[in-house]
């Protein structure tokens, strides 16, 4: 079989809390799959362009083991919808962004986080301006969608 290679981009607000959270525990769900997977994150604004992930995120996902070294904020931009399989958004704000900015051929690839469990929550919610605890549940609804997507993009590579 062909060596195929999937792509994914996590999308929020700022880059700075939910999709670089989201890319460290994606990269680290895909570490010993065999599977080979792009992964990237990035923000519908640009107010924290360069900067690494915010310091809450980082305390409560290393205590989980998940490794944030190397990530930096960026702002998407138009040929991400062409390069990434998956766009992966957070909440329905950041869908509603991404579809504006969207090509129409693309708009497909767009999709909220949650969509890939079965639980009633809809959103991860924005946990910038609360506290530990909200963080905390963020990286909660990220691992459990996590599992999610990842077994939606193991079904269809069977297919392919
Ligand atoms: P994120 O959280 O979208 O999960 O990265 C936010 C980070 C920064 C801001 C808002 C949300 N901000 O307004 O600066």
């Amino acid at each position: 079989m062909a060596n195929v290679v999937t792509s994914v981009l996590f999308v929020c607000l700022g880059n700075i809390c939910r999709s670089p959270s989201a890319e460290a525990v994606f990269k680290d769900k895909i570490k010993n799959s065999g599977l080979s997977i792009e992964i990237d994150s990035a923000g519908t604004m640009g107010y924290h362009t360069g900067a690494p992930p915010d310091q809450r995120s980082q305390a409560v996902g290393e205590i989980r083991g998940y490794s944030f070294k190397g990530l930096k904020c960026r702002k998407v931009v138009i040929d991400d919808f062409e390069k990434f399989d998956y766009i992966v958004a957070m909440d329905n704000q950041n869908v509603s962004h991404l579809l504006e900015m969207c090509p129409e051929e693309f708009k497909h690839k767009v999709s909220l986080f949650m969509s890939f469990t079965t639980s009633d929550v809809q959103e991860v919610p924005d946990p910038y301006y609360g506290g530990k605890r909200g963080f905390e549940y963020v990286l909660d609804l990220i691992e459990l969608a996590a599992d999610g997507l990842l077994a939606t993009i193991v079904a269809s590579r069977s297919k392919v």
